[in-house]
């Protein structure tokens, strides 16, 4: 391998460019935020056409060990044969049917035995959805309206940051806490006496990893009489064994889980004791598309497939040859950066860390332009994923790649 980083970009990623000013003059900003460019247009791909495993092509005919998989929507890889198989053969029916479906039933049931406290369930489509109706079924079980959450559960009114026009008076229902410091909560509850209905954290906020943080956390919620909630929507399924909650012994009010179940199809729960779960009884949070037997299926046959096969070690080990070779190649090539499971080995990341902002922007814009021209798409915002389709030597190409990216990010650094 040699160093890339001068090649024709340009002409690299034509066709991504052309997409995104076709895209520009039909879709605000010309795409949502997720589908924001990888450092910018004209120099990283923003198009794909199609992936398979771990595997992804860009619109332009570029191959990559692709490490963010949707955003973590894959555990297996994308396209698995068995999950692929399993949805189509469950579509030829009729993905949704009127009314129920025995598989809504089976999926649930398939669920409760796989996560810790979980006596019942209900079933959506996006994490977003999952943690909203969480927190419902939360405040009516409470019979109280205020939540505390840290960090990101989804799109909806009650967690992105109110300058994004959410309706008023909702920051005064919604309020913050921090994550790494569980004694944060106790003037927030001391506040609201007898008004807060739950707590919600997802594990990668909690870094590093630290088991404590998430009983502690539990604990003062609880002493307040408030449900805990462990929103699992990344973490679920992908960490061994199970989710994070199983990991550390810990066991949630509610549980949200989606991303790795689903294999790219839509699908969620809320999981939960059955004292607080039966608040649901009667509440309004149905969808047209809840019912989608398809995506069911899917995961049903997901589950099935991570068990038998092992796939929860397998992507702990690829992720720990990871971190520990990128914090080997930063130390040996003199670059200020560091690797770390975001919460865990599964879900990599690499934090370029220099006092000066300018020249970190430099090396993370040196680095991410170097890999993706080497064929490695690793995400300079988001964590990354493993999956059952990384491979050992899939991980070893992906070091190469980072070494000399390394190298050049460590140039960009000289001539800041
Ligand atoms: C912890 C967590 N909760 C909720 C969500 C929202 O899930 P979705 O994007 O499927 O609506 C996400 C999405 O990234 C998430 O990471």
């Amino acid at each position: 391998m040699t160093i890339v980083s001068d090649y024709d970009a340009a002409t690299r990623y034509r066709a991504s460019r052309e997409l995104d000013l076709r895209a520009r003059k039909v879709i605000p900003g010309g795409g949502h935020l997720s589908g924001r460019p990888l450092v910018d247009t004209e120099t990283t791909p923003l198009y794909f056409q199609r992936a398979q495993g771990c595997r992804i092509w860009d619109v332009d005919g570029n191959e990559y060990i692709d490490y963010l998989l949707a955003f973590g929507a894959y555990l297996l890889g994308y396209a698995h044969p068995e999950v692929e198989h399993a949805a189509r053969e469950q579509a030829q029916n009729g993905r949704l049917l009127s009314l129920n479906h025995p598989r809504h039933v089976e999926f649930i049931e398939a669920l409760l035995p796989r996560f810790p406290g979980a006596e019942m369930g209900v079933f959506f489509r996006t994490g977003s959805e999952a943690t909203t109706a969480a927190l419902r079924i939360a405040r009516r079980a409470t019979g109280r309206r205020r939540v505390v959450r840290c960090g990101y559960h989804g799109w909806h009114d009650w967690c992105v940051p109110r300058e994004d026009f959410v309706p008023l008076g909702l920051d005064e229902q919604v309020l913050e806490f921090s994550a790494n410091d569980p004694s944060s909560l106790e003037p927030i509850f001391a506040r609201h006496p007898q008004e807060i209905a739950a707590v919600i954290l997802a594990p990668e906020m909690v870094l590093p990893h630290r088991p404590t943080v998430f009983h502690e956390v539990a604990r003062i919620t609880r002493s307040h009489g408030a449900a805990f909630i462990m929103d699992e929507v990344k973490t679920g399924v992908r960490i061994d064994p199970g989710s994070v909650s199983a990991r550390i012994g810990l066991v949630p009010d509610l549980l949200t889980v989606s991303k790795a179940l689903g294999s790219g199809f839509m699908v969620a729960a809320v999981l939960g004791r059955r004292a607080i779960m039966e608040a649901g009884n009667g509440m309004h949070y149905s969808g047209t598309l809840h019912g989608d037997t398809a995506a069911m299926a899917a995961a049903l046959k997901t589950l099935q497939v991570v068990e038998e096969q092992g796939v929860r070690s397998h992507v702990f080990k690829l992720g720990e040859i990871l971190i520990a070779g990128l914090n080997t190649i930063a130390e040996e090539e003199g670059v200020p950066a560091r690797a770390y499971g975001e919460p865990l080995a599964p879900m990599p990341f690499l934090r370029f860390e220099h006092a000066d902002a300018e020249i970190q922007k430099n090396m993370i814009t040196a680095f991410y332009r170097e890999v993706l021209a080497q064929g490695i798409l690793l995400h300079p915002r988001h964590m990354w994923f493993l999956s059952a389709a990384h491979t050992f030597q899939d991980v070893a190409r992906t070091l190469e790649a980072a070494r000399l990216a390394m190298r050049v990010a460590r140039e960009a650094l000289r001539h800041a």
